[in-house]
């Protein structure tokens, strides 16, 4: 019977991510599939932090084993912001991706150092046990946006060795090299060692 282990997340974009690269060694389930419709908190300060929060969470909200990732995009010429606060890089409520997008460009206006990382940690509870795996892509900020896939900064981010963004790779090439895969890849290794 194929395992299954609760991904805690709504997001389809990272589910439908996460899905493929785990391929059939796993079922992931979602937060709705096992009831979960309120929003975790991730007041923490690191990613691990983050990630842990929203793992704890659902375990003790709902008593599932489960794991959660968080991440950045971290970025040199800015001292590594917007860091943990990504998905919340513009001013105002909500996850806007088009004003984070936007405000991360007009910061990099005339700054030549346009390195990077996204950065995934993913926690793992596990038999009553927490881990942490973490996975990194190197890249750069482009001058402006390109493409049309993914989500969040995808349409500015270049990873090193390619000449295109994320958003106009398909998600399988996307998935080869990304901070996600990287981290989910570790992940799949972690679950097969315990
Ligand atoms: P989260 O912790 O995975 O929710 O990510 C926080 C924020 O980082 C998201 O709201 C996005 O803005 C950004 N982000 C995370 N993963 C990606 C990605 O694969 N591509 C582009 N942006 C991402």
């Amino acid at each position: 019977m194929m395992r299954e282990i609760v991904f805690s997340t709504n997001n389809v974009h990272k589910l439908a991510e996460m899905q493929a690269i785990v391929g059939d060694s796993f079922r992931i389930r979602s937060l709705a599939d096992i009831g979960c419709h309120e929003d975790i908190p991730e007041t923490a300060d690191t990613l691990e932090g983050n990630a842990l929060m929203k793992a704890r969470y659902v375990k003790k909200h709902y008593g599932y084993d489960c794991f959660a990732d968080d991440t950045g995009l971290e970025v040199n010429a800015l001292g590594g912001a917007p860091g943990v606060r990504s998905a919340r890089y513009a001013p105002g409520e909500g996850h806007d991706a088009e004003a984070n997008t936007r405000l991360l460009l007009l910061n990099l206006e005339g700054v030549e150092d346009r390195t990077a990382r996204f950065r995934t940690v993913i926690a793992l509870i596990l038999d009553g046990k927490e881990y942490t795996v973490d996975g990194i892509v190197n890249g750069v900020i482009t001058r402006e946006k390109a493409g049309v896939g993914g989500f969040g900064y995808d349409p500015v981010f270049c990873p090193d060795g390619f000449d295109v963004t994320f958003a106009e790779m398909d998600s399988d090439s996307k998935n080869a090299v990304s901070h996600r895969g990287n981290a989910t890849r570790n992940l799949i290794k972690l679950l097969s060692s315990i």
